[in-house]
């Protein structure tokens, strides 16, 4: 049974995208247009769906609003990168994009791509001209289209690797849109004659998908890409001889949910079954348009496949996938996750080069993702613009914000471990700060309730000296924070999960598996620092003293009844659920 939509009551983006001509709108005029540093509303909704979106410098709204000046709009772009790899060149130019049209910085983000922010108006054009001359691209980077495939960036098993990034290259190509409004808009391209009437969007048709579709592909044991967190996940079985031999197929993640209305909450994927490599894509263009021809185009709060699959049941979705993908999925294999982290420092490859030279691949440490050149500090850009100009290799964005620089030759290792050492890049941090993940938030993300990247260092530190004091300073636990409930750094899925309630205040959650698997639930609301540090410091007291041998934090914390162990669906949500 398909929801028939009275047209009057479709989503305003709905109909935005329906008059768009697949996603043109009134860009290219908008961009003409000096009076103004922004562009109108209807424009920067599709703009999304180009890769970037329209933010405006929050730490100087109040003073130019007394100075009745426009807001200082700018905008961030974020890139496509399947799979998290580039190349040395590509490196380079984005390095040199961040610099010239950027704020000056890259941020790596928590789904293996570039941001870059601060890109005014009167340089969007030449910026996504360098973007495309660098054989990048930013479509479908953002809006209700599928998203950036993530897969884990594996330096330990590179047959592994190799065949998990060419699925998530042949995902991203298939599901790409096909309107040649990217090419007009931004580079130039003249329109095809005849124009909306002679494109079709195969998958997507004129009005793309209800919401955001985010896809990923794990490789067991590591979860870091967190399969469990995204709308479609696959997760590679291993055999110790043929390699990836098929995959766990996954659906209905996801961790957005708006405060106060219950009927909102983050959800983890259900497994649905199983399916051979060649079998992949079928399944997942099934997956994507039972979801665009299910998926609510009413309520944009509800439009995202965890709610199509909570309403219709998991049954019903599955066959209905079958049925259109001509797959019969048998039954989930074993698998077993054992964290969600990075391993940071020096690996030696598992395997010898074509030309017999015994590869490695080395790990860097990034706070937050945020490269820039910290005075009297780490050099992040021009040190990895160095290694950049000496590496033969790629390099490799990982899901935790972190960067590989993946492929090194044995006679590349001293000169590119000289470049790190010289520029004051980290392979390594303390147990908490290596596993914890902020957003952007302030001062661009126009959500942001709290601040979020420029804080969670501060409250690390402040935290690692209480877990010092308890003995449990070389305890891995997962901390990760965000400016609102959207979960742009999955905190849901953290054992410690921080989430902006207003200004300089965290709702704190508990009780998450340490490999991703389990959401947490509501411990306290409204804490400010000293709140945070107060309530967890007797959790991390009684942790040091009662734990099980091997006992994660996230499991002990429900042992012990902080939290009670979480199922899906609206409980979690409850703002009076919390115990404190
Ligand atoms: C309704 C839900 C969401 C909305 C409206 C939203 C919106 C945004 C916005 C506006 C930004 C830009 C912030 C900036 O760079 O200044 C952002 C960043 C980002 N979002 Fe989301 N987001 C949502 C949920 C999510 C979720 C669930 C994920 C991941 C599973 C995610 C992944 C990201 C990533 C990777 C970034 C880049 C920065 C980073 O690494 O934190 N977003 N999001
Ligand atoms: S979680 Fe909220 S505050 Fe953080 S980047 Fe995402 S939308 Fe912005």
């Amino acid at each position: 049974m398909t929801k028939e939509y009275i047209t009057n009551e479709l989503s305003r983006n709905e109909r935005i995208k329906e008059a768009s001509a697949y996603l043109r709108g009134t860009i290219k005029e908008g961009l003409r247009e000096e009076i103004t540093g922004g562009i109108i509303e209807d424009d920067a909704q599709l703009v999304k769906f180009h890769g970037m979106y329209l933010q405006d410098d929050r730490d100087l709204r109040a003073e130019r609003g007394r100075k009745k000046m426009e807001k200082a709009f700018s905008f961030m772009i974020r890139v496509r990168v399947p799979g998290g790899v580039v190349t040395p060149a590509q490196w380079l130019n984005m390095d040199s994009i961040a610099r010239i049209y950027g704020n000056g910085t890259m941020r790596l983000t928590t789904r293996q791509t570039f941001q870059l922010h601060g890109i005014i108006k009167s340089n969007l054009k030449a910026t996504m001209r360098e973007i495309d001359a660098a054989l990048l691209t930013t479509i479908a980077a953002c809006g209700d289209v599928n998203r950036n495939v993530l897969c884990n960036p594996n330096p330990y098993q590179s047959r592994a690797h190799a065949a998990s990034l060419a699925l998530a290259r042949a995902l991203s190509d298939h599901l790409l849109p096909r309107t040649p409004a990217y090419r007009e808009i931004w580079l130039d391209g003249e329109r095809i004659a005849g124009g909306e009437k002679e494109v079709v969007e195969p998958i997507y048709g004129k009005t793309y998908l209800p919401r955001k579709f985010k896809i990923v592909i794990a490789v067991p044991p590591s979860n870091d890409v967190d399969v469990y967190a995204h709308d479609l996940g696959f997760i590679a079985i291993l055999d110790p001889k043929q390699g990836i031999v098929g995959y766990n197929v996954t659906v209905g993640g996801g961790m957005a949910m708006t405060y106060g209305e219950p009927q909102t909450y983050p959800r983890t994927a259900d497994v649905l079954g199983y399916c051979q490599p060649d079998q992949a894509i079928a399944v997942a263009e099934a997956v994507v348009t039972v979801q665009r021809d299910w998926g609510d185009r009413v309520d944009r709060k509800h439009a995202r496949l965890k709610y199509t699959i909570e309403d219709r049941g998991l049954d019903a979705f599955g066959a209905e996938v079958e049925q259109r993908s001509g797959v019969k999925l048998a039954p989930a294999r074993p698998f077993s996750f054992t964290s969600t982290g990075d391993r940071y420092g020096w690996i030696k490859s598992d395997e010898i080069d074509q030309s017999g030279n015994m590869r490695a691949h080395l790990t860097l440490f990034i706070e937050n993702g945020r490269l820039k050149d910290v005075p009297g500090g780490a050099q992040w850009l021009t040190g990895l613009r160095q290694i950049a100009e000496v590496h033969d290799g790629d390099f490799r964005l990982t899901a935790n914000q972190n960067l590989i620089i993946a492929n090194v030759p044995t006679d590349k290792r001293e000169v590119i471990g000289a470049l790190v050492a010289e520029h004051g890049l980290t392979t390594d941090a303390s147990a908490l700060r290596r596993n914890a993940m902020a957003c952007v938030a302030l001062p661009t993300c126009g959500l942001a309730l709290a601040e979020s990247e420029r804080y969670l260092p501060d409250l690390i530190s402040a935290l690692e000296q209480r877990l010092a004091a308890h003995g449990l300073a070389e305890e891995d636990i997962v901390i990760r924070m965000t400016g609102c409930p959207n979960g742009c750094s999955r905190p849901y899925v953290a054992e410690i999960g921080l989430v902006g309630k207003g200004p300089g205040r965290y709702n704190l959650y508990l009780g998450a598996a340490f490999d991703g698997s389990r959401l947490s639930k509501l411990y306290a609301e409204n804490l400010d620092h000293a709140a945070i540090i107060a309530n967890l410091d007797p959790i991390f007291a009684a942790y040091q003293g009662e734990r099980r041998d091997g006992e994660r934090f996230g499991d002990y914390t429900i042992r012990a009844g902080f939290v009670a162990a979480t199922g899906n669906g609206a409980d979690f949500h409850s703002d009076t659920g919390a115990r404190r």
